[in-house]
């Protein structure tokens, strides 16, 4: 198959009803343990990389191992730039190669969020290249971007239809009560809210704050409306845990291929079980 942008992939999810996962990686390991996983069960796969990532390894050195990544899969592959806000880098990654873009604006006034989003709309179209937005506040910590509880800003639908209708977003995200990161009290979601939004939205929307969401919570969410699925912090569990466990129980083990095939297991597992439930296989 080959390397696309999100609309390529979200289309059909909307379409018939399923979600297709978009999960964060951190490095080749995982990218790749991310792809195989989608091939294995020959789904198409978001891989989305963090600007906090991107910067530690730099726009070229990342897109360098990245795209042979995607453009060798046997499904369609995207690469998508997680939470941006910054301008001047949003359109960095879009000229380095990235297939879709986050500009996430939604800490700003909408005036000036829907300013940004539609000169980054205006940057990526005739590069084909989608975009994705955000409106309200998304609790928790996703790379360097903290939205504390008392913050937390459900998307209020009046803004959200001017949002889609002046900016033409590819994809949208509105705060509706997960978080990222690990959940630490009751999760509240607001499902009428999601629904109302994706009754009138012109594009597919996004759920964000995948990590630590029941079966029972994906599966309505995906039915009213859920295209794609946003999973970070289960990848970097999978990752670190995988390491720690390996070391533990091989103490005189040196070899770090092995060490690397352990771990890549471990994401694959965690990839596997979402991109299963959320293209409902099971
Ligand atoms: P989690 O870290 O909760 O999986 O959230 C991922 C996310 O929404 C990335 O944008």
């Amino acid at each position: 198959m080959s390397y696309v942008n999100m609309e390529a992939i979200l289309e059909n999810a909307r379409k018939d009803h399923y979600a297709v996962g978009a999960f964060n990686i951190v490095n080749y390991l995982t990218a790749k343990a991310a792809v195989e996983a989608a091939e294995e069960l020959n789904q198409n796969i978001i891989i989305q990389t963090s600007v906090k990532t991107v910067k530690a390894f730099g726009i070229q050195e990342m897109m360098g191992f990245l795209k042979p990544i995607a453009e060798n899969a046997r499904v369609n592959v995207a690469i998508h730039l997680d939470h941006s806000t910054d301008v001047a880098f949003t359109k960095a990654c879009i000229d380095g190669g990235w297939s879709s873009v986050m500009y996430d604006g939604s800490q700003l006034p909408l005036t000036d969020n829907i300013k940004n989003t539609m000169e980054i709309v205006a940057y990526a179209k005739p590069k084909n290249v989608t975009v994705e937005g955000e409106l309200g506040a998304i609790v928790g910590v996703e790379d360097d971007i903290v939205v504390k509880e008392g913050d937390h800003a459900h998307a209020k639908p009046a803004d959200c239809r001017i949002y889609l209708k002046e900016t033409g977003v590819d994809a949208f995200a509105p705060a509706i009560g997960t978080a990222h990161g690990v959940y630490k009290g009751e999760i509240k979601i607001d499902y009428d809210l999601f629904e109302e939004i994706n009754e009138f939205s012109l594009c597919p929307l996004v759920l964000h704050g995948g990590t630590g969401l029941s079966d029972e919570m994906f599966h309505r969410l995906i039915g009213l409306g859920a295209s794609k699925v946003n999973i970070s912090t289960a990848i970097k569990i999978a990752y670190c845990q995988g390491m720690a466990t390996f070391s533990k129980e091989n103490p005189d083990q040196n070899d770090p291929l092995k060490l690397d095939a352990f771990t890549k297991q471990a994401v694959k597992k965690v990839v596997t079980e979402h991109i299963r439930f959320f293209s409902l296989m099971d």
